[in-house]
């Protein structure tokens, strides 16, 4: 009996404008323009023959998705899974997504130095568990506020001392009179498999690592 089609999670905004270039190096071509459908499941076809379907879904949703086998494989930013440690397996770095998690805060307290231990500060960020390790490894008391966008607001408006976020171009930083006081992380954009994927559909998913490498390779 032939394998189902694989199941692919992508994650919507940017990444996406990244990741159709890649797949279609890759011969991976989804069936409409998942840039503008508002379908959030969208077939797709192989080069060379067979199938796939994508699913449309934000990326810190990727994965849940992929670790509950609801899809086979995905591509996540590295912010996504060193936040959640799903259980799957990393077998590719795509080299797309390219950014940087950071501590960032309004340029005057940046520049007084870094919170000393023992000192309360707020921050905020959708990256908790990161953004605690951080602070609890440098033994500054910080109380994690949870946003689930547009962190670089909460200095401004007095909700918080400093962010931890992904900076690209460092463009919102400016714009907003924050700067960078460290780099946590070096992102990238990984593919993910689904362990149980892995191991049923291994005649499938192999050749679909490898046609994505080789597209990675060729951008290099
Ligand atoms: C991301 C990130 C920063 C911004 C950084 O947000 O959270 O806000 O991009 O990019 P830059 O350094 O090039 O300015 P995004 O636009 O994805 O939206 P979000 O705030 O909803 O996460």
């Amino acid at each position: 009996m032939p394998d189902q089609p694989l199941t692919i999670a992508l994650s919507k905004g940017r990444i996406l404008e990244q990741t159709l270039p890649l797949l279609a190096r890759a011969g991976i071509t989804p069936a409409e323009d998942v840039l503008s459908t508002r379908k959030l499941l969208v077939d797709g076809t192989l080069e060379g023959g067979g199938s796939v379907r994508f699913l449309i879904i934000r990326a810190t949703d990727v994965c849940t998705y992929v670790e509950q086998g609801a899809a086979d494989i995905g591509i996540a930013g590295r912010d996504s899974l060193l936040e959640s440690k799903p259980h799957v397996y990393e077998p590719l770095d795509l080299n797309i997504g390219r950014c940087r998690l950071c501590v960032c805060g309004p340029k005057a307290l940046v520049e007084a130095g870094t919170p000393a231990r023992g000192s309360r500060i707020r921050v905020a960020t959708k990256y908790d568990r990161l953004a605690a390790d951080y602070f609890l490894a440098q033994g500054v008391q910080a109380e994690i506020i949870h946003l689930y966008g547009s962190m670089e607001l909460a200095p401004l408006v007095g909700m918080a001392e400093r962010i931890v976020d992904l900076v690209e171009t460092g463009g919102t930083l400016r714009a907003n009179g924050l700067i960078e006081e460290i780099t946590l992380f070096d992102i990238s954009s990984r593919l993910i498999v689904n362990p149980a994927s892995f191991a049923t559909q291994k005649a499938s998913i192999l050749p679909l690592i490898e046609r994505l490498r080789q597209a990675v390779a060729g951008q290099a």
